[in-house]
C-alpha cells in the first residue's frame, strides 16, 4: 500500500452505488408519500436487515448479531487482534420516516467496505459495519437503547423488557423476528466509531455547507405523563363540576411549548404522543397517557427546564384536580465526541477541498453512546429544507457521496494509525 492509500488521501466512493443501496432499501416499507415506515423489530425491519446481511456477505464480511439484536459486519484487517474501527447507524424508521435517517450511516459503511475491497486495500485494524436496533425510540422507548446496552448504560434486561404500546416487549419481538443473536452485548474494545448521517436540520443547507463535522449532541431528556380525571357525559356534566384530563394535558403541552420557547437559543421541546381514554366525541376525557420530549445542548439549562415542566405540571393537576403519574423515563446527558476523532473528520474535508463547519447534532445518535466506550465522530450532510422525520425527507445524491468519501477516509486514517 502506498502513503497515499494508508491515509486515504484522493480515494473516492461509488457514490451510483450508495444511491442505488439507499434506494432498494427504501423499497423496504416504501410508503405512498416516497418515504419509509420501517418500526423496528418488525417484519419490515427483518427484511431490511436481512438485505443489509446479504450484501455485506456478498462483500465478504461476516456477520454476527448480539442479544440485542445489533448486527456487526466485519471486513478483517491484517492484524486482527486490533479492536475495530467501526461505523454504522440505524435501519429502524419512524412510523412516517424518510428514506435516509438511520440507512444513511449503514450503507455508507457497507460502500466503505465495498470500496476498499475495489481498491483492495487491507487496513491494519479489522472494520465493522453496525445496525444498532431500535434507535429511534418511536415503536420501544427509550431511543439508542440497544447502543445504549452496548455501551453499559443499561443492563441486557432493561433492554429486552422495554415494551411497545400493545406490551410487545423487545426481547419477544427479536426473537419472532430471528435476530435475538447469541453474542454477549458490548465488552469489547472498539477502536474508534464514526457515524455519518443527515443533519435532519437547516443549518448545512442554510450555510451552504457540504459536510458538518459533529463535535457533539445535546442533551435530552423524555417523560411519560398519565393524568387521571373522570369519564362523564358530554351534555349533562356542568363545566365548573369536570375533571377533564385533556383539558389538563392540552394546558399541559402549552407549558411544554412555552418553556421551550422561553429557553432560546437551542431548547426543544415537544409532545409527540398523546392517548385519550375512552377517546369518545360525548366522554369527557378520563384519562391521557402522553410523552414529552425535552433537549439543549446545555446541562444546566435542560436541568431548569426540567424543574419548571416539574412545577407547571403539578399546579395544573391540582388546579383541575387530577390525578397525576409523571415520570422521567429517560436522561441522554449533552455529549462531547473525541477530538482527534472530530479533527480526522475535519482533515478529511479539508482534505478533498469540501466545505464544512463544525455542528452540534440537535437529534439523537447511536453514536452518542458510542462516545463512552470509543473515541467517536459523526459526519453530517445537508438535507433538503432541514427536514427529517418525514417522508418528504431528501437528500443530494452529491453531499451523500462526499460524507461517504470523508467517512472512508477518517476509518482509513485510523485504522492504520499505530495503535
Ligand atoms: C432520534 O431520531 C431522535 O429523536 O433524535
Ligand atoms: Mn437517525
Ligand atoms: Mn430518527
Amino acid at each position: 500500500m502506498s502513503d497515499t492509500q494508508a491515509k486515504g488521501d484522493n480515494l473516492r466512493t461509488d457514490g451510483n452505488r450508495l444511491w442505488d443501496s439507499l434506494m432498494e432499501m427504501a423499497k423496504i416499507g416504501e410508503t405512498e408519500k416516497g418515504g419509509v415506515c420501517r418500526l423496528a423489530l418488525t417484519d419490515l425491519d427483518r427484511e431490511s436487515r436481512d438485505l443489509f446481511s446479504r450484501w455485506c456477505e456478498d462483500a465478504g464480511c461476516s456477520i454476527t448479531v448480539d442479544k440485542m439484536g445489533n448486527i456487526f459486519a466485519r471486513r478483517p484487517g491484517k492484524n486482527n487482534d486490533l479492536p475495530p474501527i467501526m461505523t454504522g447507524s440505524h435501519l429502524d424508521s419512524q412510523p412516517t420516516g424518510g428514506k435516509y435517517d438511520g440507512v444513511y450511516g449503514v450503507l455508507a459503511g457497507l460502500e466503505v467496505v465495498r470500496t476498499l475491497n475495489d481498491l483492495n486495500i487491507e487496513t491494519e485494524a479489522p472494520i465493522e459495519v453496525a445496525v444498532w436496533t431500535n434507535e429511534e425510540g418511536s415503536r420501544f422507548a427509550p431511543a439508542m437503547v440497544a447502543s445504549g446496552v452496548f455501551a453499559g448504560v443499561f443492563d441486557l434486561d432493561y433492554g429486552l423488557s422495554r415494551a411497545d404500546l400493545d406490551g410487545k416487549t423487545m426481547g419477544e419481538e427479536l426473537e419472532r423476528i430471528g435476530y435475538a443473536g447469541d453474542q454477549d452485548v458490548g465488552g469489547r474494545e472498539v477502536g474508534a466509531y464514526f457515524e455519518a448521517h443527515i443533519e435532519q436540520g437547516p443549518i448545512l443547507e442554510n450555510e451552504d455547507k457540504t459536510i458538518g463535522v459533529v463535535t457533539g449532541a445535546q442533551g435530552q431528556r423524555w417523560y411519560e405523563v398519565t393524568l387521571t380525571g373522570q369519564e362523564a357525559h358530554a351534555g349533562p356534566t356542568p363545566m365548573h363540576s369536570r375533571k377533564d384530563a385533556l383539558v389538563g394535558a392540552a394546558r399541559m403541552v402549552g407549558e411544554v411549548n412555552r418553556i421551550g420557547l422561553e429557553n432560546q437559543p437551542n431548547a426543544c421541546a415537544t409532545v409527540g404522543l398523546m392517548q385519550v381514554t375512552p377517546n369518545s366525541r360525548n366522554v369527557i376525557p378520563g384519562s391521557v397517557f402522553f410523552c414529552i420530549d425535552f433537549r439543549h445542548p446545555k446541562d444546566e439549562v435542560l436541568s431548569g427546564m426540567d424543574a419548571e415542566l416539574r412545577k407547571v405540571c403539578a399546579d395544573i393537576a391540582a388546579d383541575i384536580g387530577l390525578e397525576m403519574d409523571f415520570e422521567e423515563i429517560w436522561y441522554s446527558p449533552p455529549v462531547a465526541f473525541d477530538e482527534a476523532c472530530v479533527s480526522a473528520v475535519r482533515s478529511a474535508c479539508e482534505g478533498g477541498n469540501i466545505g464544512h463547519m463544525d455542528i452540534v447534532s440537535g437529534a439523537g445518535h447511536d453514536a452518542c453512546y458510542l462516545s463512552r466506550v470509543a473515541p467517536t465522530a459523526m459526519i453530517f450532510t445537508p438535507c433538503l429544507n432541514g427536514i427529517s422525520h418525514n417522508e418528504i425527507e431528501s437528500a443530494e445524491p452529491e453531499h451523500l457521496e462526499a460524507g461517504c468519501n470523508v467517512l472512508l477516509q477518517a476509518m482509513i486514517e485510523r485504522a492504520n494509525a499505530i495503535q
